[in-house]
């Protein structure tokens, strides 16, 4: 059973990609046993300066998923790449690079740290899509030419695979992943967290600080498959599902919308060896179901390969 994938220039032995943030730096993790299933990782998302990230409670479990308020705590691009990425460099998986790309100000001196590094990074994930800094009206408003502007400055000065990761509470979804088409990005993943709350009773009073956090885990699941079978039936570049998924029912069900991968998050915390057991259940599917190959699923449930 081949369950190797092709996805936004990239080719991963599994289509499961660690999604950004729920994996730590510790290089021991980075290598089998714990890699085993996972085909890619992202990092934590990084800013042009280290960031301590937001007061306060950061995340809270709900019923079908988890609020997190971290607010994108990093060491900075320059940290990243003099602390982290050396030890990183016998990992036995790729490592995706999830970039904060909050404005063209700081996006541009961040990429131009990453580029020489571009032999030790396998992609960049531009992240135009947390919740949990800033204005939420940023990702809430429309802002097609801003994006496209972010997006080719990006890929000017980024030559490898180039993914950019949308939010799913954007007005305009779609178009901005035709934008991202339009600019020469690899592949787009849906998407992010949704914005949610929840209010402490004994206190009475919000849990965060911020107010509002972001929603993942199963809760989402049918909101991104949703994003997924839309986006995909616009755009020509992949897409990469990416939210609630925790079974290889939910991964099975994304290739047949259209994505030719998926992130995973949530469910490596209540389980380190999820990706395992959804790629042998994805596997087994495939088999049973007489294909040879994950790719001759992908967009089946339209009636095709997309
Ligand atoms: C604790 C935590 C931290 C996260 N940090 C980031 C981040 O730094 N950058 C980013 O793009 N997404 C971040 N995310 C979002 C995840 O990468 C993923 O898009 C989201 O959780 C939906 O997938 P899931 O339901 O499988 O977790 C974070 C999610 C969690 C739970």
């Amino acid at each position: 059973m081949d369950v190797s994938c092709e996805v936004g220039g990239l080719k991963l032995k599994s289509p499961l990609i660690i999604s950004s943030g729920v994996w730590p730096f510790d290089p021991d993790l980075w290598r089998s046993p714990y890699t085993h299933g996972v085909g890619a990782i992202c990092t934590k998302g990084l800013t042009l300066h280290p960031r301590d990230g937001n007061p306060g409670i950061r995340i809270w479990e709900v019923r079908g998923g988890l609020l997190n308020s971290i607010g994108l705590e990093n060491p900075g691009v320059g940290g990243f790449v003099r602390e982290y990425l050396p030890k990183l460099k016998d990992r036995d998986v790729p490592l995706i690079v999830n970039l904060w790309a909050g404005s063209l100000e700081e996006l541009k001196p961040s990429m131009e740290i990453l580029r020489d590094f571009e032999s030790d990074i396998d992609a960049i994930e531009l992240n135009v899509s947390c919740p949990n800094v800033g204005e939420k009206d940023h990702i809430l408003r429309e802002r097609l030419s801003e994006l496209s502007s972010i997006f080719s400055c990006a890929r000017r000065l980024w030559s490898g695979p180039l993914w950019v990761k949308l939010s799913p509470m954007s007005p305009q979804v779609i178009s901005e992943a035709l934008i991202a088409q339009e600019e020469g990005i690899n592949a787009v993943v849906l998407a992010n967290t949704w914005l949610g709350m929840a209010i402490d009773v004994n206190r009475e009073k919000p849990v965060f600080e911020r107010v509002t956090a972001g929603l993942s885990g199963p809760a989402i699941f049918p909101l991104t498959l949703r994003l997924v079978w839309e986006v995909k039936e616009r755009v020509s570049i992949d897409v990469i599902g990416c939210g609630g998924i925790s079974s290889w029912e939910d991964a099975v069900s994304m290739f047949l919308a259209g994505a030719s991968a998926v992130e995973i998050g949530t469910i490596t915390f209540l389980e380190i060896d999820a990706p395992a057991k959804i790629l042998s259940g994805i596997g087994s599917y495939l088999k049973g179901k007489g294909y040879a190959y994950l790719k001759e699923i992908i967009g089946k449930a339209k009636g095709g390969r997309v």
